[in-house]
């Protein structure tokens, strides 16, 4: 077991959205069941300008009423908050905060271990480990001192090799966390230990057994108030480089030897480098993007994705992707993997099916019954094994019937969410959850000529919000003979369009 060291937990971007509404209520979750440090602070950075109480009235603000198990819990909590104003692009301001972190170090005994996350525009993020080094913050003489990223790793493979050439100047591969919050998610870790804990799956887990994988990261809302981000990065770059990756990289990599940061990365990064590069044909014909167009949901108008704040009139930025792909290894070769994600989706839904081969001779029925795993990671988090039995009666008709496993069936177990397991995985220097730079380059790699072709003339087809992405996405698979499942929020109501 890794210790929980005192430390400092410094948030560069201490007045922005991430720290308000994903780090702090994860912290003080922390805090409220004693996983935290024994003597830590939190240190708030940003340019505004607030008074360690106002910036504590702020953020209570934002934990929700029902996570406030006691007042006075939350009022000791608070007392380990603090905030100092910065300008974080100009170096000599470092030198308040340098001596801001000392004082706290003194005061609570911290032992010189610092965090630093940086929850602020990805362009401060090479600008903030320079000023950091620069006053000598990246030294870890006396005590930790670890660098956090939150994605986006860079725009495209040449500025994600500019990003980590620029942080490995002041900081080490070992000191760089770079956050996929899927990574953190309980379900997307359960993939392994399904996987390599039982015995009963692993030796079908190959495309001598298995027929094709669905991918699906649907969510129902739109882009809310990012349109400005959003519009510059799409689909593509806000949810399939990275977190449809990792997944895919959790369903497919080979079993670690034991499980650690190394060894476990190093699988990662070898799957990742053996997805088959996308030729000319696969970006004409197995990659589909689409833009939602407004529609009118459950009696809710919701506009067209170029009417979102922030958004031009003409964008072609893509809020869905539906693309075909293979990885090219032992394991896997021929076996399509079908990968979707998109916003204003009929639900929010993330999951995995496997799709196991037919048997090669169907002795009870011309259409046997399929035999399929699904692998919900959320919401309704759990597993469904899907397979045929006897229909009752005369004859010998199969049909498909399921065996299903929810988290929630699991009473006395509160899931972490992945803000929380990755910032206790941060205190305790745990990288296995981390992406490491050569798996952030294999998946940029991977994406890159979907993002060339982007900027040639190119299909982009509009959907209703509500529905489940372009007509042309339904092609994908059937014309392969499949269809993607209709998932609904409840895991086992399975195929059917929910209304
Ligand atoms: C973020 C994306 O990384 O992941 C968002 O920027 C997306 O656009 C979110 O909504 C999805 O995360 P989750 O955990 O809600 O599936």
């Amino acid at each position: 077991m890794l210790a929980i060291d005192n430390s400092c937990i410094v948030i560069f971007g201490a007045s922005g959205d991430l720290t308000q509404r994903m780090l702090m209520p994860a912290l003080y979750k922390l805090f409220t069941q004693q996983k935290l440090p024994t003597a830590f602070v939190i240190l708030g950075v940003s340019r505004s300008t607030y008074s360690d109480q106002a910036f504590r009235d702020k953020l209570i603000n934002n934990i929700p009423a029902s996570a406030v198990i006691n007042k006075q819990l939350l009022a000791d909590f608070c007392q380990r908050i603090f905030y100092q104003s910065i300008d974080t692009a100009n170096v000599n301001d470092y030198a308040i905060l340098k001596d801001r972190i000392s004082k706290l170090n003194d005061t609570f005994k911290l032992e010189n271990n610092a965090l630093f996350y940086m929850a602020t525009p990805p362009s401060l993020y090479s600008v903030i480990a320079q000023h950091l080094a620069a006053h000598h913050l990246n030294n870890e003489q006396k005590g930790w001192k670890r660098l956090v990223v939150e994605k986006p790793f860079g725009y495209d493979l040449d500025s994600a090799i500019t990003l980590d050439k620029a942080l490995y100047q002041h900081f080490q591969e070992q000191q760089i966390y770079r956050i996929d919050h899927y990574l953190g998610k309980e379900t997307v870790q359960n993939m392994l230990v399904l996987r390599f804990a039982n015995s009963i799956f692993e030796p079908l887990w190959n495309g001598k057994y298995i027929d094709y994988i669905e991918v699906t990261g649907a969510e129902a809302l739109g882009v809310e108030k990012r349109g400005g981000y959003y519009d510059g990065s799409g689909a593509m770059r806000d949810m399939l480089q990275n977190h449809l990756l990792q997944v895919i990289a959790m369903v497919a990599m080979e079993p670690p030897s034991v499980i650690n940061a190394d060894s476990m990365r190093d699988e990662v990064v070898k799957v990742l480098q053996c997805l088959k590069p996308l030729s000319e044909h696969d970006l004409k014909h197995n990659l589909v993007l689409g833009q939602y167009t407004e529609s009118k949901v459950r009696g809710e108008d919701l506009s067209a994705y170029r009417a979102e704040a922030g958004v031009p009139d003409d964008s072609r930025t893509e809020t869905y992707v539906g693309l075909k792909m293979f990885i090219n290894n032992w394991r896997w070769n021929g076996v399509p993997f079908y990968i979707r994600t998109g916003k204003r989706m009929p639900t929010r839904v993330t999951e995995v099916v496997i799709h196991f081969k037919k048997t090669p001779h169907p002795v009870f029925s011309a259409h046997a019954p399929e035999n399929k795993l699904i692998i919900r990671i959320q919401p309704d988090e759990g597993i469904v094994l899907g397979f045929g039995l006897k229909q009752p009666g005369s004859g010998f008709e199969s049909q498909e019937v399921a065996m299903d496993f929810h988290y929630s069936d699991l009473k006395k177990t509160e899931l972490l969410t992945a803000y929380e397991r990755l910032l206790l995985d941060l205190i305790k220097g745990d990288a296995t959850l981390f992406s490491r730079s050569d798996a952030v380059r294999a998946c940029w790699n991977f994406v890159q000529p979907i993002l060339d072709y982007k900027k040639r003339s190119f299909s982009l087809y509009g959907y209703a919000s509500g529905t489940w992405g372009p007509v042309e996405a339904e092609h994908l698979l059937i014309k392969d003979g499949h269809k993607w499942r209709s998932p609904c929020k409840n895991l086992t109501d399975t195929d059917y369009c929910e209304l």
